[in-house]
């Protein structure tokens, strides 16, 4: 049976990376009838200091950008990693299963050190391991991402195999059939996994990008959409043709993936439509298309979000619902480990 799970961190700034390399395939595995969790994951989000006012309301602002997408809350759960302390319990027990070795591998871990490593929190360093405890406290079947998440999935897909395998002969007395925790599968692709930054196509879009203009924020108006996306980079060449055209021209390959992306299309297609275009007359219908499809979003999440009270009772509902099934997992996992059960 397929369960999914995903979370985005509140830390500021929604993009259109964000919506389409996450959040709008969240909808999609919504509409495939399985069983969705979608988390706001605030105890990732300190891993690097959040102010605390702007953190209370970024968690209800992703939140609201979940529903706005159209995440259903009461066909999927909708929640607050803080609310269900079983993630951060299940991740001690999992960083006792993971190795130093694996963490050290991590690139998000060296980025976002960068030089000062001495200096970067223990929870950035822990942060995949707090994520592998997210995933697997349902024991989730598939986890939509962008690409940049593959290599922390792929650590929880070790510590999953690494646990089933030191306590195979428990987790089979436990009357476990063929391991405890399941090999998790990414659900990465599409013409949107890695959205570039607007300013640089080498880069990828980013919350924390410190030029505005290198991304598209799902809050921005229709005139900000239209103005960044005509202020974005390119290359003097027209579009062309074959795919094949795109490789060495990062700034042009980025748009006809933008472009992909939201006409739900493949970039041959756009190429099919475009090719030979000049910027100058494919940046207006890519801006246009783009205003079309993030507007309604952009409202029903200033609605939403200016609702703090339904918010609040949407997050609260998740956790309850979340908790029942991460609370299982914890008691079956702490059988398995060997502690003795407060009777
Ligand atoms: P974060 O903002 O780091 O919490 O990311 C939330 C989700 O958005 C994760 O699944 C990321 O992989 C995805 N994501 C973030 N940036 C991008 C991007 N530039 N392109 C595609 N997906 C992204
Ligand atoms: N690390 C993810 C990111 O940066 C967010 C995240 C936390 C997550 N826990 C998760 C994503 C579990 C998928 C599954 O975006």
């Amino acid at each position: 049976k397929e369960l999914v799970f995903s979370g985005v961190q509140p830390t500021g700034n929604l993009h259109l990376g964000n919506y389409l390399g996450a959040i709008r395939r969240f909808v999609e595995m919504q509409a495939r009838e399985a069983q969705c969790l979608y988390c706001v994951v605030d105890l990732h989000a300190i891993t690097v200091w959040q102010d605390p006012e702007a953190l209370r309301s970024q968690i209800r602002e992703v939140t609201a950008a979940f529903l706005a997408a159209g995440i259903d809350p009461k066909r999927s759960i909708v929640f607050n990693q803080s609310q269900v302390p079983q993630h951060a319990e299940l991740a001690w027990i999992f960083n006792c299963v993971a190795r130093l070795g694996w963490l050290n591998r991590m690139t998000q871990f060296k980025e976002k050190a960068g030089k000062d490593r001495e200096n970067a929190s223990i929870g950035l360093y822990d942060y995949p391991v707090l994520m592998a405890a997210d995933i697997l406290a349902y024991r989730a079947t598939h986890v939509p991402v962008g690409e940049d998440q593959k290599q922390h999935l792929e650590l929880t897909r070790d510590i999953a195999q690494k646990f089933n395998t030191d306590f195979a002969a428990s987790i089979a007395a436990q009357g476990h059939e063929g391991g405890f925790f399941p090999v998790t599968e990414p659900i990465i692709g599409g013409p949107a996994a890695r959205v570039m930054s607007l300013r640089d196509g080498t880069k990828k879009m980013s919350k924390s990008d410190p030029s505005d203009n290198s991304r598209i924020n799902l809050t921005d108006d229709a005139d900000t959409i239209a103005q960044k996306i005509r202020r974005a980079k390119t290359d003097p060449e027209p579009l062309p043709s074959e795919i094949t055209g795109l490789k060495e021209r990062p700034e042009a390959d980025n748009l006809v993936g933008l472009y992909a992306a939201l006409a739900d299309q493949s970039r041959e297609d756009v190429l099919r439509d475009f090719g030979g275009a000049q910027f100058s007359a494919f940046k207006p219908a890519l801006a246009d298309l783009a205003v079309s499809k993030l507007s309604p979003i952009a409202g029903e999440m200033r609605r939403l979000s200016a609702d703090t009270a339904y918010i609040e009772a949407v997050l609260a509902d998740g956790a309850t619902r979340a908790e029942a099934i991460a609370q299982e997992t914890l008691d079956a996992t702490k059988d398995i480990v060997g502690f003795v059960r407060r009777r």
